[in-house]
């Protein structure tokens, strides 16, 4: 069954002054100045940034699927930093959630394999420090690209009754965000269901070309508005199965296009 829904209007998130950026600078100092961030600073919910004119990481310093081989233009985030980013993330849920009980909103497909991760973090900090967050997982998908273009329709599906959601605390998971247009409309839904509490966790959030961009509670990284594929992350259903978030090439896009 679908459901399709209308696109509401739009709350924004006022950028901060400076956030952490990445580009002719190592992964490793991005991610020690954003973890000297205190809780509540701009830098923690900014994320990690990757700019603009960073051109990645060359493909021959990687291993990755041979069948993808001429399909990628490069590594933008390898899987290995997006563990990293993911540990943290955990550890601020944690820090923020920690001791209730939250359902956990996993939005397919893209998001599988970030949820998998995500949940699994906070579990090995709920059996190794004194705090615990009990989840439970439920799915719903969403569906709108067609090749690398967002269609009108905004289809959800999974989504009909989520009246178990009242009252409780929910964390939506979601791989990637671009203008926030379907995570709004998302929310909506979910807050016709009257839960406590809402937070959503974004792996990745596309800069596209607006001043001030909607972000999540828990936001991975900021990515150029280029289209991405890996770590669940899909092209008309391929590259669900390369595991570091890379720059799909123009060769790529033409091979697998519908
Ligand atoms: N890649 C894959 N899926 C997406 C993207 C992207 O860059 N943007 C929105 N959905
Ligand atoms: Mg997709």
């Amino acid at each position: 069954m679908l459901l399709l829904l209308t696109l509401p209007s739009r709350k924004v998130y006022k950028k901060p002054a400076t956030p952490v950026r990445l580009g002719h600078r190592n992964l490793s100092e991005c991610v020690s100045e954003n973890n000297m961030a205190n809780d509540a600073s701009p830098k923690r919910r900014d994320g990690i940034v990757i700019d603009d004119n960073w051109s990645g990481y060359s493909l021959d310093l990687f291993s990755y699927p041979s069948h993808y081989a001429g399909d990628l233009d490069c590594v933008i985030v390898p899987h290995g930093v997006i563990m990293d980013r993911t540990e943290r993330l955990a550890r601020d849920i944690m820090d923020d959630l920690g001791n209730k009980d939250i359902v956990v909103l996993c939005v397919l497909k893209g998001g599988y394999q970030f949820s998998a991760d995500l949940v699994d973090k906070i579990k090995v900090l709920s059996c190794n420090s004194n705090r615990t967050i009990p989840m439970r997982v439920h799915f719903i998908r969403l569906k709108s690209y067609m090749n690398d273009k967002a269609t009108e329709d905004l289809h959800i599906v999974g989504a009909e009754d989520l009246s178990f959601l009242t009252g409780k605390n929910v964390l939506i998971v979601e791989a990637i965000v671009g203008t926030g247009k379907t995570m709004k409309t998302l929310l909506k839904h979910v807050e016709a269901f009257k839960p406590n509490m809402i937070k959503v966790a974004g792996l990745l959030v596309k800069r596209v070309a607006q001043n001030s961009p909607w972000l999540p509670d828990y936001v991975g990284f900021q990515i150029p508005n280029r289209f991405v594929v890996g770590y669940a992350l899909d092209y008309n259903e391929y590259f669900r199965d390369l595991n570091h978030i890379c720059i799909i090439s123009e060769s790529g896009k033409l091979k697998y296009k519908v």
